[in-house]
């Protein structure tokens, strides 16, 4: 039987591309870069703010062109913003035949033969109670140099802005064998750097196991050459922790360390449980452990009663801290939130200039971590073509860093090579074969 074309298009963290390649796998389909030609497409959506929400609903818009041209083809709607809204997706987009969550993959094989055969319509599936939410793996192209394996489903962490709670439920911690299984088959494919996700991936535990035990375990996986996790959790960050990934060979220089704020007062507030001295303190013992050590954070601008002070306090944070890349968000109100029942909102006038100083600021800072590695030597794994310039190849130092590097031959796709940075760009660099 022909393989079915399915376009998947996603939007938001790395757990929604994950969750595309599981949709595209559970499926067993083929996928197809262009919707025109699929039978089957899905939105995988991002609720995390309000703009990438109204994002995903309008994108899923321009596919009802092509459903009048061909009435076999298959809507569905999938992700954060499917969970949140549930049936009044339904109701609002007349040509949707689906809806289904972040826990709900699993079934969708059912749904999709339920819609062929006639026996269900305009199904949806966004159940919390799901106990194989890891029984899909994700699909993986065949010679795909890095990629994403999840250790940990939801959050048990309750921050006043977030809506994660809400549309991926609570902490499931995956075992660790699974979590190797699945690595083998990645590194099998060609995959040579893992990144491990979930929403707060050092909080992993299972059974006796935590996530510094499951970091020793991962080293020993033949074939694999980096590791890489994301996001972590600043007070789930132990020491025990920080000497694992010290002594771990293939633990990559980066952790992304999501801040959101540099005082204490809006820290309480969004109840992200540690204080500005923790945080710091936290940085001080993994810089002592790791001296170069690439760091990036996550910051949300206006929330609840932040005042001139206390947004000044988040500017000497990433003063002092200088981290490689912030990721910068003006605070959006989120249904079913603590914080949507603040009283106070910082007026969007001023959020909008506080978020312009700080990413002017941030600009500068990033800019000048890239062009003090100019005329120095980095390992690069080569991962592929250069976006920019497909004759280039493009790879990503042990920090993160995206390196352009010319006159390379493809064949280096997948080595670990010593490459001598030429030039410096805002969000990238340029290397050459040393
Ligand atoms: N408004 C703005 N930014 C948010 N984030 C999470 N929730 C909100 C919200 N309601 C940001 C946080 C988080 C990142 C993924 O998105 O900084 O770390």
């Amino acid at each position: 039987m022909k393989k079915e074309n399915i376009f998947v298009e996603t939007y938001g963290c790395q757990m929604n591309e994950y969750d595309s390649d599981r949709i595209i796998n559970s499926l067993g389909a083929n996928p197809v870069s262009d919707a025109k030609s699929a039978d089957i497409i899905i939105v995988n959506t991002c609720a995390i703010r309000e703009k990438a929400d109204h994002k995903a609903i309008s994108a899923t818009g321009k596919y009802q062109k092509l459903k009048k041209e061909n009435p076999n083809l298959i809507i569905g709607m999938s992700g954060c913003v499917a969970q949140l809204y549930g049936k009044k997706l339904l109701k609002d987009i007349p040509y949707l035949d689906f809806v289904l969550g972040p826990r709900g993959i699993p079934k969708l094989p059912e749904i999709i033969k339920g819609i062929k055969d006639g026996t269900s319509h305009r199904t949806i599936e966004t159940s919390m109670d799901v106990q194989d939410v890891f029984d899909v793996n994700p699909y993986h192209q065949e010679g795909k140099i890095s990629g994403f394996v999840s250790i940990q489903q939801g959050c048990n962490k309750r921050c006043a802005y977030c809506i994660v709670p809400t549309t991926r439920g609570n902490e499931i911690n995956r075992p660790m064998k699974d979590i190797l299984e699945e690595s083998r088959i990645l590194i099998s494919k060609g995959a040579k750097e893992i990144t491990y996700i979930g929403q707060t991936v050092n909080s992993w535990k299972y059974e006796k196991l935590k996530f510094y035990d499951l970091l020793n375990h991962l080293q020993e996986l033949e074939g694999l050459e980096r590791i890489r996790f994301t996001t972590s959790f600043p007070r789930d960050i132990t020491s025990k922790m920080i000497s694992s990934m010290k002594n771990n060979n293939k633990v990559c220089r980066q952790l992304h360390l999501p801040v959101q704020s540099g005082s204490n007062d809006v820290l309480k507030e969004m109840n992200r449980t540690y204080s500005i001295e923790w945080y710091r303190d936290s940085i001080l013992k993994l810089k002592e452990a790791m001296p170069d050590l690439a760091l990036s954070t996550d910051i949300i601008i206006g929330f609840g009663n932040e005042s001139d002070n206390d947004f000044e306090q988040t500017m000497n944070l990433i003063n002092d801290i200088k981290f490689d890349t912030v990721y910068s968000f003006k605070y959006s109100v989120r249904p079913g939130t603590p914080g949507e029942k603040m009283k106070f909102h910082v007026p969007d006038k001023v959020a909008s200039e506080r978020l312009q100083i700080l990413q002017s600021r941030q600009r500068e800072i990033t800019l000048q971590s890239n062009v003090e590695k100019v005329g120095k030597i980095f390992n690069v794994l080569i991962e592929g073509r250069s976006k920019q310039n497909p004759d280039d190849l493009f790879g990503r130092t042990t920090h993160n860093k995206v390196v352009n590097i010319k006159d390379i031959d493809a064949k280096n796709i997948g080595k670990i090579l010593k490459i001598k940075i030429i030039d410096a760009m805002q969000n990238s660099l340029v290397g050459e074969l040393n």
